[in-house]
C-alpha cells in the first residue's frame, strides 16, 4: 500500500508546462517568464494567453484575442435577474460562484468535450473567451445590484482592467489605478496546482462543462486557507488596530496555536515573490497621491517584522494575499470583493489547466487509506 500523505503534500497530481515555482528561491514563472518582467512589461490580456496557449502572442493573435473579450464583456439579463433574487448580505464569492455555474445554462455543447483529439477547440477557445469576459462583469454587477442600483454597463473602448475599474465604479478609470489593478491580475494569474487549480483538474477530468469546471474552482478559492485569506488579513489589521500592538497581538496568537492570515505557504519556504511587487505598487500607489503609508500598511510592516523573529524558522513569511488586501482597500474595494477580483484574474490559469487536463485526460480517482470497520453484518433496529 502507498503512503498516506495529508494535503497531498509533495504529491505530483498532474505534469504541467504552465507555470513554475522556485520555493527556496521565490520564484514564480509563467511559461517560463519571471512574474516580474510580466508585471513590467506585459498586461493581463497578453498574459492570460500567455498561459493558455504556452507563447507571447504576436500583435495581431493579441488583438484579435483582446476584440474577442471586448464583444463578450456581458451576461444575459435573465442572470442579473436571478442576482436580484439573491439576498444583498450574500457573500460576493457565492455570488460569483452561482453566476458562473448559471451561465452554463445558456452555452450548452460540453458533450463535445472527449478529453481528446475529438474535442472541438473552438468551443473551448470561445468558453475560455466567454468565461474570462463574463467573470469581471457579474463581480462587478454584483457590487452595484446589492447596493440597489442598476448595474453599470461595460465599455468596449477600455483594456480588462479599465473596464473592471469603470464597472465597478462608474466613474472613469484613473489610468494609475487601473495599471495598478493589471499588475495585480496579472500577479494571481496562474500559481501551478494548488487548491482551486486542482479543483478545477478534478471537475475536468469528468468532462464536466467549462462552467461547471470554473465553478468548482470558485469555490475552492473561496476558503480562508487559500483566496479567501486577503479579506481575513484587512480584519486581522483592523483587530490589531496600532503598528504598536503587532508584536503583543501576535504574541497572543501563536501562543494559541493560531494561524496569521497572509503568511506562510505551503511551496514557499521564503517570501512569496508576489508579496514585494504588491508592497512595491503599494508604495507607487502613495507617492501618485503623494499620501504617506495607511495606518494599515504600517501595521501590516509592524506584523512582518515581529513574525520574522517568531516564524521564520518555519519558513513561515508573507504570502500574495498578506499586501493584496491592503492595495485593494486602498483603491477603495471593498473587502468581501478581494478574492472575487483573485477569482476573475485566476480563471486564466484555472482555464489554461483545463485545456491541459482535456488534451491528456484520464478521470481523477485517487485511492484512499481505510480505517473503518471490517465487513460486518447488519444489525436489526431491536438489537441495537
Ligand atoms: N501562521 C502561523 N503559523 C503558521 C502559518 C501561519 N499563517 N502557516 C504555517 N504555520 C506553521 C504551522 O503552524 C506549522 O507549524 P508546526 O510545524 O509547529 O505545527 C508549520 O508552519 C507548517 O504549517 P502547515 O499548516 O502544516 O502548512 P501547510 O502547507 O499545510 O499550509 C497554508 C499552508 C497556506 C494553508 C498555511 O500556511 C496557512 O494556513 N496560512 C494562512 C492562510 C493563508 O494566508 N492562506 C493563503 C495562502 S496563499
Amino acid at each position: 500500500m502507498s503512503e498516506y500523505l495529508p494535503g497531498l503534500e509533495g504529491v505530483p497530481a498532474t505534469k504541467s508546462n504552465i507555470s513554475f515555482i522556485d520555493g527556496e528561491k521565490g520564484i514564480l514563472a509563467y511559461r517560463g517568464y519571471p512574474i516580474e518582467q510580466l508585471v513590467e512589461k506585459s498586461n493581463f490580456e497578453e498574459t492570460a494567453l500567455l498561459l493558455l496557449d504556452g507563447e507571447l502572442p504576436t500583435a495581431d493573435v493579441l488583438a484579435s484575442f483582446d476584440e474577442q473579450l471586448r464583444r463578450n464583456r456581458r451576461v444575459k439579463y435573465n442572470i442579473r435577474e436571478m442576482m436580484k433574487h439573491l439576498p444583498a448580505t450574500g457573500h460576493p464569492m457565492d455570488m460569483l460562484q452561482t453566476g458562473v455555474a448559471s451561465l452554463g445554462m445558456f452555452y450548452p455543447g460540453s458533450e463535445c468535450l472527449t478529453g481528446g483529439s475529438c474535442t472541438d477547440l473552438n468551443y473551448v477557445h470561445n468558453m475560455t473567451v466567454n468565461i474570462l469576459a463574463c467573470m469581471p462583469v457579474i463581480v462587478t454587477n454584483w457590487e452595484h445590484l446589492r447596493n440597489g442600483y442598476d448595474p453599470v454597463p461595460p465599455r468596449t473602448d477600455l483594456s480588462y482592467a479599465e473596464n473592471f475599474l469603470y464597472m465597478f465604479t462608474g466613474e472613469d478609470p484613473d489610468p494609475v489605478l487601473a495599471r495598478i489593478l493589471d499588475a495585480c491580475l496579472i500577479l494571481h494569474a496562474e500559481h501551478t496546482i494548488n487548491a482551486s487549480t486542482f479543483a478545477a483538474l478534478v471537475a475536468g477530468s469528468t468532462l464536466a462543462g467549462p462552467y461547471s469546471v470554473i465553478a468548482a474552482a470558485i469555490a475552492t478559492l473561496s476558503g480562508p486557507l487559500h483566496g479567501g485569506a486577503n479579506e481575513r488579513v484587512l480584519e486581522m489589521l483592523e483587530e490589531i488596530g496600532s503598528p504598536a500592538n503587532a508584536k503583543p497581538w501576535l504574541e497572543k496568537k501563536l501562543a494559541r496555536k493560531e494561524k496569521i492570515w497572509g503568511m506562510g505557504h505551503r511551496e514557499y519556504k521564503v517570501k512569496d515573490p508576489r508579496a514585494p511587487i504588491l508592497q512595491k505598487l503599494m508604495m507607487e500607489l502613495m507617492e501618485y497621491r503623494g499620501s504617506k503609508a495607511s495606518l494599515k500598511l504600517e501595521i501590516a510592516l509592524a506584523l512582518e517584522e515581529a513574525a520574522r523573529e517568531r516564524l521564520a524558522v518555519k519558513g513561515v513569511y508573507p504570502n500574495v494575499d498578506y499586501y493584496s488586501g491592503i492595495l485593494y482597500d486602498e483603491m477603495g474595494i471593498p473587502s468581501d470583493q478581494f478574492t472575487p477580483i483573485f477569482a476573475v484574474s485566476r480563471a486564466a490559469g484555472w482555464l489554461a489547466h483545463w485545456r491541459e487536463q482535456l488534451s491528456d485526460n484520464r478521470i481523477f480517482r485517487p485511492t484512499q487509506v481505510y480505517t473503518g470497520e471490517p465487513l460486518r453484518d447488519y444489525v436489526s433496529m431491536e438489537q441495537r
